[in-house]
């Protein structure tokens, strides 16, 4: 055997701790929560999980604004609920992966309440502050959450960059004392025993210190050809592998919104000591138009098939890809791709997605309740939503009247994070098992047939399908190892391909028609035993049913 690194054949297990499991009844999930479902985790056969930020945090952006990196939010529990947590994953052989926010840190860290103090303060230059311009900010750019990226503390100063919320502002990464900050906090987990990190929008760390005016996107100048993989990037993550992580083994995954293939090789090849891997977002933004992720628009097949060999042939051998369809920033997938129209086809389609990611070269994510094929949520209202983006995007949108609040509330129904922030759906029971007071944000009403307790057991469930997916990336090493080659590519509704290692050929074969599809050009493909199926076995080997998905092993005796 070779020394792979165990990561290769992990699956990760995304756990959003306020929406997981709540043990006190305050409405909010909690740590004491995830311990009490340690179980379900382990019987999926997940064996890391990637908690969302658990630290000191005001909570403008549920966490991803940290007041300090070294405690635990009071609402999640202590840190002894923590190090118990640690201690049962471990004795279990599930490790646990932490969520590492440095691109920017809350207005209420201690840092910027000295920074803030004024120009002389020693903390002054961790963020990044200008002077404005012509009375307004020092450039046109946007943040991500709408308005612009600066705001100042106090009328007629200097401005400070956020690139996310105005209680989000940047850290200056330029600044060495800065990194030593970092790279302490990181090493404080380590030594705690963490199994490594998710690395939070990670490339935006290193801006071009000129700070120009961005193109035009809407009203807003981009700030991304001066943010993203930025200048000094490569040099900051090499140096936080040789300064902090090298001598422990762990596992890093960089979350890199913009990424093309190329940087997404340069980040994760092996022998350049960055990063092991990067969720890129480029099947996830198939959607977007005009209006970004504000519309309706469906990810068309042609270009998904297209988005996804490329990243599995341009990393195999170079890099390392993760493999995701979900996580608490995007609408829930069997919704989104698949269809939740029926019963049937929601658990059709839910487990063809699976078989679809599960089997190409990567580490899987898999986000709560995903193993179940959880659906969106929409909410009656609009005060019903609780996510910054969702409401932002809502004022800027209606309030300025370029979309009636009919039309808004559409979108958001379809395209709000809080579709996959609503409780997990443990039982049928009053809000579905989760807690026993008020939950944070309203379960699915969904929950009283769609849920845990109903899945676990019943071996045609979207639970026991996804269980056996993982259990196959852990015994079959041409899952890990395998090259990729695309089948049937210009298909409008197969998504079908091949992995070749040591002899062996697995074929993974996906319907992604509502009906019956018969398709004789598939009859080549079909060689080899089956692994895998999401329906009996069928009458008709040349007719898929609707959503029906395929995986098939044999030996390599095709002359090429
Ligand atoms: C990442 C997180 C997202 C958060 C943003 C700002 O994209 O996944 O939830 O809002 O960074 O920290
Ligand atoms: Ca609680």
């Amino acid at each position: 055997m070779t020394d792979s690194p165990w990561w290769k054949k992990s699956t990760v297990y995304q756990v959003y701790p306020r929406s997981f499991c709540d043990s006190n009844g305050d409405g909010i999930g909690d740590l004491p929560g995830i311990l009490c479902h340690l179980d379900h985790i382990q019987r999926l056969g997940a064996d890391v999980i990637w908690l969302n930020p658990i630290y000191a945090s005001p909570n403008d952006d549920n966490g991803y604004d940290i007041s300090d990196y070294r405690a635990i939010m009071p609402e999640f529990g202590t840190m002894a609920d923590f190090d118990a947590l640690l201690r049962e994953a471990h004795r279990r052989g599930i490790r646990i992966l932490m969520d590492l926010v440095v691109n920017h840190t809350s207005d209420e860290h201690p840092w910027f309440r000295e920074a803030r103090k004024g120009k002389d303060n020693p903390f002054r230059d961790y963020y990044i502050w200008r002077e404005g311009k012509n009375g307004g900010p020092p450039n046109n750019w946007g943040s991500a959450f709408g308005g612009p990226a600066w705001a100042q503390t106090e009328e007629g100063g200097e401005y400070y960059l956020h690139l996310f919320s105005p209680k989000q502002p940047d850290l200056n990464w330029d600044n060495p004392a800065v990194r030593r900050e970092v790279h302490s906090l990181m090493r404080f987990w380590l030594d705690k025993g963490v199994d490594g990190f998710r690395m939070d929008v990670i490339n935006y760390i290193s801006k071009d210190p000129a700070l120009p005016d961005g193109p035009l996107k809407g009203r807003w100048g981009d700030f991304a050809p001066f943010c993203v993989n930025g200048p000094r990037l490569h040099e900051y993550l090499r140096e936080m592998r040789r300064e902090v992580l090298r001598p422990y083994r762990v596992m890093t995954v960089g979350e890199t919104p913009g990424v093309t293939v190329r940087d997404a090789c340069l980040i994760t090849s092996p022998d350049r000591g960055e990063l092991d891997m990067v969720f890129q977002f480029e099947h996830m933004s198939l959607d977007e138009g005009e209006r970004g992720k504000w519309c309706l628009d469906p990810i068309p097949l042609p270009a998904l098939k297209e988005t996804l060999s490329r990243w599995q042939t341009g990393l195999h051998g170079k890099g390392w890809n993760s493999l995701y369809w979900n996580n608490h920033d995007q609408p829930r997938i069997v919704s989104r791709l698949g269809d939740d129209s029926s019963e049937e086809k929601r658990t059709a389609s839910a487990k063809m997605l699976g078989a679809l990611l599960h089997m190409m070269q990567g580490t899987p994510f898999v986000y709560q309740g995903e193993e179940l094929g959880m659906t969106n949520t929409p909410l009656p209202g609009i005060g019903d939503y609780r996510d910054i983006d969702t409401l932002n995007a809502w004022r800027e949108w209606t309030l300025e009247g370029r979309l009636s609040p009919e039309e808004m509330l559409r979108l958001i129904r379809r395209r709000s994070r809080d579709n996959a922030r609503t409780p997990m759906q443990w039982t049928g029971e009053t809000h579905a098992g989760f807690t026993s007071g008020v939950p944070w944000l309203p379960v699915n009403p969904n929950h009283v047939f769609l849920n845990a307790a109903r899945q676990i057991d019943d071996p045609d469930s979207v639970f026991s399908f996804y269980r056996k997916l993982i259990c196959l990336r852990r015994t079959l090493e041409i899952v890990t190892e395998g090259d990729y080659r695309l089948l049937l590519e210009d298909h409008p509704l197969l998504f079908a391909y091949e992995r070749r290692w040591r002899g062996e050929v697995l074929t993974v074969l996906c319907s992604f028609s509502s009906s019956l599809l018969a398709e004789p050009a598939a009859a080549p493909l079909l060689r080899g035993r089956e692994l895998l199926c999401n329906y009996p076995p069928a009458e008709d080997p040349l007719v898929f049913r609707p959503y029906e998905a395929r995986i098939l092993l044999s030996g390599d005796t095709a002359a090429e």
